[in-house]
């Protein structure tokens, strides 16, 4: 049984996310872009450089205005204009090239995110709301995005400045300034450390509130029938309306917390300014220093701030994208528990399909929906699978088509065990038209040619709707087969949407067709004919109809009574209603009907 892991709600968690974490995660979600990132990485390198090379020309120019010594000036105001403008060039081109990729990785991340989605289990689903998760994806790899914009773009260039600037400072033997400056950054350090700690515990309970929101709105709008039916707009809207209220309330929250914090920072990083020209003053008066070596030291100083500043802002702004990123990677912990083998075998030539003493229950908690279920389905039989509401019939289809793995037992197509078939295989061999409707918000021709990759003729087409009894209806839309159906096929009656269900099914012409409850909308005579038409179908295909509702079971080879998760009775239709009492109660309701 699968883990499901895919919100924690726990900020503890998050604060174990270290920055370095962070940036793997962001390096690994950014698979196919590395090459740019690296270049973006140079060319920051080289902005750095630029912007650090004035300074010392700075320097250069005023020790030769003291010495009046003019013949160099030109040289260095020349190189200091160069410098601007490869700065200029290269701080562009940076620019330029992150903003370039940042949709693209956005875009790339995104469809990783969705592929890994899809590929879950369906109990995943199950257990989480679609919104949520859709809201969780699309906020995560727009901060993916954003975190790489700030930190190749701003946050690597600050780190840059200040490592060359601290470096020179020491070059130039004005240890005691970089002595202040590795201090003034210790301290600066330490206060930004804890601060950042509460700002992340801030934007977390932000972001949280936010896909909380989102998820719901985007559920409830998937079922807006239910919405209007029960009457609960206004009620849906106030519940939104406090979630954003907590929403607005966490970033008001954070937004004043940040302004304090980045005031007291502003502060503080100014004051070493004031005691490096103090000690830098001192030297001068002593002898041991000329004024263009003050002035360099002091640019140089101050740069060296700025690259820090730089440096700490933009490691604060990573933040903000860091509760998306942690949630990116709570999705991914998320695998499928049911995998597919890695040297399938094809199901050729099998003539019966086996469930052998099957025991399956839905999570470790919950009681067994099938206890020891053993029978055989044998190629081009009709078989019929009855039973109470609640009895396990669904789960046997979904055990069928692998969404699920057996407990104990084993399935079979065949001699190959089910876990031996790729999923493509089965999906082939096998369509399971389920008790829930499955339409898309399309036409009902997109709707009847999903999942056929082939060209189909609109004779089979036509073929498919005839025999889900479909033709007649789809004639008469305003539209013919190019009618939309609308969100979950709204503009359809149940039992339409169950015919199109059908034909959809028919059109991918399975060996094996699984009717789940899939005539169960359709009056007893329409259901009749669907029936009458599938037997009629090529003698080698398996039919396997699913239903409490046992109107035409006459047309059956055999029956399958089904109990509480056990096989009950097996027989025909005459034996069974003679020998067994949960078939002969199902009888007599249909007859009531
Ligand atoms: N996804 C699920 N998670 C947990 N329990 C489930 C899940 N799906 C079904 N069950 C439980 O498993 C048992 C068998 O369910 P199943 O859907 O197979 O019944 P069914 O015979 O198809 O009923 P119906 O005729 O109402 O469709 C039921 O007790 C049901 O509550
Ligand atoms: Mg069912």
């Amino acid at each position: 049984m699968a883990q499901t892991n895919y919100v924690v709600k726990n900020p503890e968690d998050l604060k174990k996310y270290s920055f370095l974490e962070q940036f793997k995660d962001s390096w690994r979600y950014s698979e196919g872009h590395h090459f740019i990132l690296i270049s973006a990485l140079v060319l920051s390198f080289l902005a750095a450089l630029f912007s650090i090379i004035p300074s010392f020309l700075y320097g250069q120019i005023i020790t030769s205005l003291s010495k009046s010594s003019f013949a160099n000036i030109y040289l260095y105001l020349g190189a200091m204009i160069i410098c601007y403008f490869l700065y200029a060039f290269v701080d562009r081109s940076v620019d330029a090239i992150i903003y370039l990729n940042n949709f693209q990785i956005r875009r790339d991340s995104n469809i990783r995110f969705y592929n890994h989605i899809f590929r879950l289990n369906l109990d995943f689903f199950e257990k989480a709301s679609t919104g949520n998760v859709m809201s969780q994806i699309n906020s995560g790899t727009s901060d993916l995005a954003a975190f790489n914009k700030v930190f190749y773009r701003k946050l690597i260039m600050g780190v840059f400045i200040f490592i060359s600037s601290l470096v020179s400072l020491i070059l130039l033997k004005a240890s005691e300034v970089a002595i202040i400056g590795i201090i003034s950054v210790i301290l600066y350090q330490l206060w930004a450390y804890f601060t950042n700690i509460k700002k992340i515990e801030l934007e977390y309970l932000y972001s949280l509130g936010w896909d909380k929101s989102q998820g719901k709105i985007m559920d409830y709008l998937s079922r807006i029938q239910l919405v209007k039916t029960l009457n609960i707009k206004d009620k849906l809207l106030n519940t939104l309306r406090r979630n954003y209220s907590f929403v607005y309330k966490a970033a008001i929250k954070s937004r004043n917390f940040m302004n304090r914090k980045v005031f007291v920072e502003k502060v503080l990083i100014r004051i070493p300014n004031a005691v490096a020209l103090l000690f830098l003053a001192i030297s001068f008066m002593k002898g041991e220093i000329e004024i263009g070596a003050i002035v360099t030291a002091y640019v140089i100083f101050s740069k060296c701030l700025d690259g820090y500043v730089t440096m700490q802002d933009n490691y604060s702004e990573t933040l903000n994208t860091r509760p998306g990123m942690f949630k990116l990677r709570n999705l991914l912990k998320n695998q499928p528990t049911i995998e597919e083998p890695k040297n399938p075998k094809k199901p050729a030539n099998w003539n019966e399909i086996s469930f052998n003493n099957v025991r399956f229950a839905y999570s470790e908690k919950e009681k067994l929906a099938l206890e020891n279920v053993s029978f055989k389905i044998k190629k081009g039989e009709k078989l019929a699978i009855v039973g109470l509401s609640g009895s396990g019939k669904s789960t046997i289809s979904k055990l069928l088509l692998r969404i699920y793995d057996p407990l104990t037992g084993k399935i079979k197509i065949g001699d190959l065990s089910l876990k031996e078939i790729s999923f493509a295989d089965i999906y082939n061999l096998i369509k399971v038209v389920p008790q829930e409707n499955e339409l898309i918000d399309t036409t009902i021709y997109n709707n009847l040619k999903l999942g056929t990759s082939k060209n189909v003729a609109k004779e089979e087409i036509i073929n498919a709707l005839k025999s889900a009894q479909a033709l007649d209806f789809v004639k008469k839309l305003p539209k013919g087969i190019n009618t939309l159906v609308g969100t979950n096929g709204i503009k359809l009656s149940g039992g339409e949407k169950q015919r199109i269900c059908i034909a959809r099914a028919l059109l991918s012409n399975p060996k094996v067709l699984v009717l789940d409850e899939a005539t169960s909308h359709l009056d007893v005579i329409t259901e009749r004919k669907v029936h009458d038409e599938l037997h009629k179908l090529e003698k080698d295909k398996t039919i396997v109809a699913i239903t409490h509702r046992i109107s035409s079971m006459y047309l059956f080879d055999r029956i399958i009574v089904i109990n509480e998760g056990r096989i009950i009775g097996e027989g025909t239709h005459d034996y069974l209603l003679k020998t067994n009492s949960i078939y002969q109660r199902l009888w007599r309701q249909s007859k009531k009907l």
